[in-house]
């Protein structure tokens, strides 16, 4: 009896462990390729797309948008057109199912890839959570594709090359302008 309940378990313990490897590989990898997976709390979210003055006409694009928090905020309250990249392909299948479920279809879309290799010229608006080494390597690209008059928002790591225009200290939030003194 206590056999078949212990044999019986295996199957579910198993899963727990492969669950677990999973979430473990899956943190490694997404911090090697940029930053690991942390949400960004809605109250944030919302601050960084109010300090950046977003507007209805702006295509937002979240680089490692992570669950798509801020890609519903954007669409949802500000009306905008939002545009999400994100490596991990669990989390990329997660947002899907909610936009989906959102029937946010023809406002937000999210693409599985490297923001590295993202083409990011379409973007008015660019919202960044990361870390200091992925903000320093991206910051050329920044410049180089983006079009004057963008507006980058990070949370906690800035980038000191670029033109800062605002930031809320105490939230560590930092809007950059493109273009324009
Ligand atoms: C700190 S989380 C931020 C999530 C979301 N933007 C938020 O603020 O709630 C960073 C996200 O970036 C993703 N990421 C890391 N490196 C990436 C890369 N090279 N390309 C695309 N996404 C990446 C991670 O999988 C993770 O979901």
């Amino acid at each position: 009896m206590l056999i078949d309940t212990f044999m019986s378990l295996i199957p579910v313990g198993c899963l727990v462990l492969l669950l677990a490897v999973a979430g473990i590989v899956s943190i490694l990898w997404t911090e090697l390729k940029g930053a690991p997976y942390v949400a960004t709390p809605r109250r944030t979210a919302r601050r960084m797309l109010e300090l950046a003055e977003i507007s209805s006409e702006d295509v937002v694009y979240d680089l490692g948008s992570g669950d798509g928090r801020l890609l519903w905020l954007a669409a949802q309250e500000f009306g905008a057109r939002a545009v999400g990249v994100e490596i991990d392909p669990i989390r990329y299948a997660w947002t899907k199912v909610l936009i989906r479920l959102k029937g946010l279809q023809g406002q937000v879309q999210v693409i599985r890839a490297d923001l590295f290799k993202v083409d990011l010229r379409p973007a008015s608006l660019v919202t960044v959570y990361l870390s200091r080494e992925t903000n320093r390597l991206l910051m050329e690209k920044l410049g180089n594709e983006l079009s004057p008059g963008t507006r980058i928002v990070s949370r906690k790591y800035t980038f000191p090359a670029l033109n800062l225009i605002r930031e809320d200290v105490a939230e560590e939030l930092y809007v950059y302008l493109i273009g324009k003194a």
